[in-house]
């Protein structure tokens, strides 16, 4: 199948704006490059600062209504900046290229202590360590994305041993996987992507989760559940409206983790959780955040 490429030129202060429109129209996954080929020297560690001149770029499948994207996009830019985009291209893309460009770029990435994202051509480098076979592919979630990564830095960081999961917008189903390989006894992956629970299924099998550890639903046919740790990395607008089914599945006592959202959003999805949740301090990266909380006992 072929790909479209919908690329847009940037400033840094804008660059992660227009990602997030681009997810939010429905793209498969959104990059950044340098538009002018700008050295930039030593970059604060743990930090991805922005070129002055950004080319975002957003993949979609051959058959999406780009014009109806570019529509969505340069009115939701308009909307938040009083400006015009500058200019917007689109790219056909063949399928092999695409891979190819995922395999150049994609290495062995290690979360917090002892979790490791491996792809399937490369060789753990910690053998003995934490290590999830995933290769990118359609569904989001290769670990590179920062809201990603935090949730994964937070399951290093904290026990999940024998806890029941749920991975809402599960994506590739990387955050169960990860909740699974650390202990954690049941995983629900739910989203409203088809292609997403595929995936999530496909990952699971090839790294040898058993089938009764994971079940994957689409949100409406998602049973009545109970969790201890609800894991959500869905963009800021949904973990609002999903705030009362995303709190009901959680008990009391059990913990949240809310990601994909943008510093300028956070006040007002902590303010949104702290309904049925004591919010912990955010943790921030590269300008998105991630928000924990504990369900109040009473
Ligand atoms: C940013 S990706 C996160 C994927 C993966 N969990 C990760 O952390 O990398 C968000 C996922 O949520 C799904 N999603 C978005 N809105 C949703 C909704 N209202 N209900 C269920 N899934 C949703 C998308 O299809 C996508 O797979």
């Amino acid at each position: 199948m072929a790909w479209v490429q919908l690329h847009i030129q940037s400033d840094s202060e804008h660059a992660e704006l227009l990602e997030q429109m681009l997810l939010e129209a429905g793209a498969e996954a959104v990059s950044m490059e340098d538009s002018e080929d700008t050295p930039l020297y030593e970059p604060e560690r743990g930090s991805t600062p922005l070129w002055d001149s950004t080319t975002v770029t957003g993949l979609f499948q051959g058959d999406a209504d780009l014009a109806g994207v570019q529509a969505q996009v340069a009115e939701a830019y308009h909307s938040v900046t009083q400006t015009h985009l500058e200019s917007m291209e689109t790219e056909l893309l063949e399928d092999r290229e695409w891979e190819r460009a995922w395999m150049d770029d994609f290495r062995p990435e290690r979360f917090g202590n002892r979790l490791w994202i491996c792809p399937s051509w490369q060789d753990p480098p910690e053998p003995d360590a934490v290590n999830i076979t995933l290769d990118p592919g359609l569904a989001f979630g290769s670990g590179t994305h920062p809201t990603t990564r935090l949730c994964l830095e937070w399951l290093d960081a904290n026990p999940v041993r024998d806890l029941e999961v749920v991975d809402y917008g599960c994506g590739s189903g990387i955050l169960g996987l990860a909740a699974l390989k650390l202990g954690a006894r049941h995983v629900v992956g739910t989203d409203n992507d088809p292609q997403a629970l595929d995936a999530s299924r496909d990952n699971a099998r090839r790294n040898g989760i058993p089938d009764d550890a994971l079940a994957l639903y689409a949100p409406e046919d998602q049973p009545d559940t109970r969790c201890d740790l609800m894991l959500a990395n869905i963009l800021a607008q949904p973990l609002l409206s999903l705030a009362p089914t995303l709190a009901g599945q959680v008990r009391p006592g059990g913990r949240i983790v809310l990601s994909g959202i943008l510093s300028s959003q956070a006040d007002s999805i902590s303010d949104r959780y702290a309904h049925w949740f004591h919010m912990q301090s955010p943790t921030e990266q590269e300008g998105w955040i991630c928000l924990t909380g504990t369900r109040h006992t009473d």
